[in-house]
């Protein structure tokens, strides 16, 4: 007997032009990345992000430690789909202190250095429950003492109803939404982090199924 890979359309160049196409428009975001821009370290020296999309998270993220002027960052972006690889290598273009990976996250990552902040925007929920504690675990030995994960996140809603209400408010339905989301609770996601040694452990910003997920490195 065969057992189907699970669903994953993010190599689908349609599917991540439709998202660039209306990221802008998801409701609430900016408030989730504001509140992770808090968390972010002020002398953080290298960051890494995973599932950079267009590269839109760590933009923000540079710009706001730049503002603060404690210098440049270096960062490591990471993803796998070419349509985004192609718009992050645009975004990023000319700016050396970015290093752009293609890098499937279904595996282990690859040997990166340590970083001051590991960041993720409605990515890891791509990757099947077994994957992501897996993830949350090797992110936990990437991070320098002090370092930070913040992972904005679209998350399970406690009930059929609210993710319902949820899909209905970003304008879908349970037919037409992402067949690639393998959702998951916070309270299951944040018990994982702490069991693998974050400390200060936190859902740090909610609105429905859109959630800020932090913890720290002792
Ligand atoms: C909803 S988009 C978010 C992009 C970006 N972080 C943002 O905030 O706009 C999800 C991203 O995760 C990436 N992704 C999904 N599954 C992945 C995997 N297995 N390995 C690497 N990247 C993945 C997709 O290619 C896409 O860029």
């Amino acid at each position: 007997m065969t057992t189907k890979p699970p669903v994953n359309l993010w190599t689908s160049p349609n599917h991540a032009r439709d998202y660039l196409g209306r990221a802008d428009s998801i409701a609430h975001r900016s408030e989730g990345e504001s509140a992770l821009l808090e968390f972010i370290p002020a002398n953080a020296r290298r960051i890494l992000d995973l599932g950079t999309g267009d590269g839109r998270l760590l933009a923000l993220v540079k710009s706001d430690l730049s503002a603060s002027g404690n210098g440049i960052p270096e960062a490591v972006a990471i993803d796998f789909s070419p349509t985004m690889i192609e718009a992050a290598s645009n975004r990023f273009a000319g700016d050396s202190s970015v290093t752009i990976l293609t890098h499937n996250l279904d595996h282990p990552l690859p040997a990166l250095g340590k970083f001051d902040a590991v960041i993720s925007c409605f990515a890891i929920h791509h990757l099947v429950h077994e994957r992501k504690r897996a993830l949350y675990t090797e992110i936990h030995s990437l991070l320098n003492p002090g370092g930070v994960f913040c992972n904005l996140e679209h998350v399970a809603s406690p009930t059929p109803r609210l993710h319902g209400e949820f899909l209905h408010r970003i304008g879908y339905t349970p037919d037409t939404e992402d067949p690639s989301n393998k959702l998951l609770d916070v309270e299951t996601q944040l018990q994982w982090l702490r069991e693998i040694g974050f400390v200060d452990v936190d859902c740090a910003w909610k609105w429905r199924e859109l959630a800020l997920l932090v913890g720290r490195q002792s």
